[in-house]
């Protein structure tokens, strides 16, 4: 049995674990790969300043995000399709975050529907919308979300259109998989997946399937789900949405200074700088390298949260020092997830937990509250 001591070896464990189809949906970004790859690229880039003989007693990871307490500042991503990672994937995570006091968002394109995860998930539950053309149906979704209790509004601004993944095409991806002669042998081989789906009824997508007339199957969701994402939305829909919500917004998919001053103007609480995991725009920059300048130009009026390429608690502590009040984490949690279910999203969290505790005491501080661009050497990060 092998030892897991990062989240490389449960990506290693999950690639073994979980049917190619949806593997490869998680860890694949669009066209060439190119921002995917830089997402974590560019985190190596930056250098950590050690520091010795400071009192390095009673650390804390602990701060808040949104005004929420968070044991450190990280929390799930929102992913679609995560019920086919694992049986009940959406579940276990919620639960797994719950545990360790990180909150948990919920993709509308989710397997286990809003209300089957609120019964699990703890106060950190958010849910994250898609702007869909059936503007109904927006609408009760987001009722539905504040009935269940959610916290916070992710609204991802950044999937009008779709970027192109080329093995999701060639590999066929549906929820449930077709039952084609590769899909079956490749199953086949991943007899601790089949069993758990065996076991489940949850194999759509939960959201959807019963709340929209006339989609109840396969064939009238993907129908229905191909026509949705919605190619004319603007900064108009935003406020409707913030309207009809009512809590905290979270604005997810900005990469542009102008485009965070408007979400300032939106009157969010705060945004996400995301390229959505490398998947939407090939050859956009990294994260990394557009936080800081968009922390420079709004960072003083709104809470500037990241995501992309977090792999380790050294990735944490680099986007903190950089001026994030948190970050997201979309594959590490799935990799932990394929891998081990509940224990592996565990796992994940406490493997970066112990990283970013570590490194932040070897360059020290002991309160990541206190962290700031002072412990990242001059010349290896990127200016605002
Ligand atoms: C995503 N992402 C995403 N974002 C979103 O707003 N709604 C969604 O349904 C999804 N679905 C989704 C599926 C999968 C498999 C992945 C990997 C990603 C993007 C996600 O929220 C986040 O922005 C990235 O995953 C962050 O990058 P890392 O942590 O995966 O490098």
């Amino acid at each position: 049995m092998t030892v897991i001591t990062n989240i490389e070896d449960l990506r290693v464990l999950a690639q073994k674990r979980v049917p190619r189809m949806f593997y490869d949906y998680a860890d694949s970004g669009s066209w060439t790969e190119s921002t995917y790859r830089a997402n974590n690229d560019d985190f190596q880039k930056i250098k950590l300043r050690q520091r010795v003989a400071v009192n390095m007693e009673n650390r804390s990871t602990a701060t808040t995000m949104v005004g929420e307490k968070v044991a450190m500042p990280v929390a799930i991503a929102p992913t679609g399709l995560t019920g086919m990672q694992h049986a009940d994937g959406e579940i276990l995570a919620a639960r797994a975050a719950r545990a360790f006091g990180v909150p948990f968002t919920l993709s509308t394109m989710s397997i286990c529907s809003i209300e089957e995860v609120a019964e699990h998930a703890g106060p950190g539950f958010w849910f994250q919308l898609y702007v869909m053309k059936d503007r109904a149906f927006i609408e009760r979704l987001i009722d539905r979300a504040k009935a269940a209790g959610c916290g916070a509004l992710v609204l991802t601004l950044d999937l009008q259109i779709l970027g192109q993944r080329h093995k999701d095409l060639k590999n066929g991806l549906s929820a449930p998989p077709k039952l084609t002669l590769p899909n079956i042998i490749n199953i086949a081989t991943k007899p601790r997946w089949a069993l758990g789906m065996l076991a489940t009824k949850r194999r759509q997508f939960g959201n959807i399937v019963g709340h929209v007339s006339g989609v109840d199957n396969m064939g009238s969701l993907s129908e229905w789900t191909a026509k949705q994402f919605d190619p004319g939305l603007n900064w108009g829909d935003v406020e409707w949405i913030k309207k009809r919500w009512g809590g905290k917004l979270i604005l997810k998919g900005i990469q542009d200074v102008e485009d965070a001053k408007l979400s300032v103007q939106s009157g969010a609480d705060a945004l996400i700088v995301s390229n959505h995991g490398g998947r939407q725009l090939d050859g956009a920059q990294s994260s990394i390298e557009a936080l800081p300048a968009i922390v420079d130009a709004v960072g003083g009026q709104i809470e500037v949260h990241m995501d992309g390429g977090i792999r380790s608690g050294q990735d944490v502590l680099k986007a903190r020092a950089l001026g994030a009040q948190g970050v997201y984490i979309g594959r590490p949690f799935l990799y932990g997830l394929g891998a081990m279910g509940e224990a592996g999203v565990t796992k994940c969290l406490q493997i970066l937990h112990k990283e970013l505790d570590l490194t932040m005491a070897f360059c020290g501080h002991t309160q990541v509250d206190t962290v700031d661009k002072s412990i990242l050497l001059p010349g290896t990060f990127p200016k605002g």
